[in-house]
């Protein structure tokens, strides 16, 4: 029996756990998975009602549990960053979750900003370093944080000569992500430039209503969550696009070792796509519910 934790958190962070987790459950089912889930009220109501952010007897908690699953963090009355470092950031850091897995990949009948690229092009994962560099609040004591970075990757690389292997600047990087994005396998890069990349990297993938993340570290509890955040002005209006959150519900079962039952929630979210159904992946213009989306995709399942 699986035990996994909910955050579903501020804004529309509710809205789309239960989309996620209805898309869950209805995966496990089909494949005989056993779960229960414990549901963490942390967030910015939470915090407005008792000023607690994260308390510790809940890190402990979260500590003995299978598996995370995050809607979103983030309270239009909370000074920015309270709730992110406090909550967000402190699972990743305590955690040790320092690896943060985001897939950019454009399913067929998605549009995209760039001009003759296609799903071809548009399938890599950026790998983002989660726990270090401007992150970690201190004066990094590696100077020549990027002299290191470099000679690890060259240092690892030496060890799988049949990848191709390039060193590029982050400058560059977004340059090329927009002009040659199927040059791109898979990127690997430190936080903060990760952040940055992948938001870029959800924008060409047709929005941040389909790009899904997970938070991973091989020896502890893991934690999925789509990349976007809480999106306050759409809190309660079941207009908000399930696709990303359901995606990193997906990326949650692939980590539980359900490959198959992943791969279904992948293939229904792509079909849901391709039929050309909703009409735009916009917030409040799908043409559909959140809920109604979280059924079509539970559907094709
Ligand atoms: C993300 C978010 C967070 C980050 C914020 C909310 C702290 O932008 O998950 O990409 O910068 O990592
Ligand atoms: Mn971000």
């Amino acid at each position: 029996m699986y035990k996994i934790g909910l955050i579903p958190g501020d804004g529309i962070g509710p809205e789309v756990t239960r989309e996620a987790m209805k898309v869950f459950g209805a995966a496990a089912e089909q494949a005989g998975i056993q779960y229960e889930t414990v549901e963490y009220d942390v967030g910015g109501d939470r915090y407005l009602a008792t000023g607690e952010v994260l308390p510790d007897s809940v890190l402990e908690e979260l500590r003995g549990l299978d598996a995370i699953y995050l809607g979103a963090i983030g309270h239009p009355d909370v000074k920015p960053g309270i709730l992110e470092k406090g909550i967000l950031l402190k699972v990743r850091f305590e955690l040790d979750l320092y690896i943060n897995l985001r897939p950019v990949k454009l399913y067929p009948g998605v549009p995209t900003p760039l001009k003759d690229k296609g799903p071809e092009e548009i399938d890599f994962i950026i790998v983002r370093e989660n726990t270090e560099g401007l992150y970690a609040g201190i004066a990094n004591v590696l100077t020549y944080a990027h002299d290191l970075w470099r000679r690890v990757f060259d240092e690892v690389g030496e060890d799988y000569p049949d990848i191709k292997k390039e060193y590029a600047f982050v400058d560059a990087t977004t340059m090329w992500m927009v002009k040659n994005p199927e040059w791109f396998d898979v990127i690997v890069t430190c936080n903060m430039f990760g952040d940055i990349i992948t938001d870029l990297g959800a924008m060409i993938q047709g929005g941040m209503g389909v790009a899904a993340s997970g938070n991973l570290n091989p020896e502890s509890v893991a934690m999925f969550e789509p990349i976007h955040g809480s999106a306050p002005r759409y809190t309660g209006k079941n207009q908000i696009n399930p696709i990303a959150a359901i995606g990193a519900a997906g990326m949650m079962l692939d980590h539980l070792g359900y490959a198959e039952a992943a791969t279904k929630v992948e293939k229904s979210i792509s079909d849901l796509l391709a039929s050309g159904k909703i009409k735009d992946l916009g917030a409040g213009r799908m043409g559909y519910t959140t809920e109604e989306v979280g059924d079509l995709v539970a559907e094709g399942l």
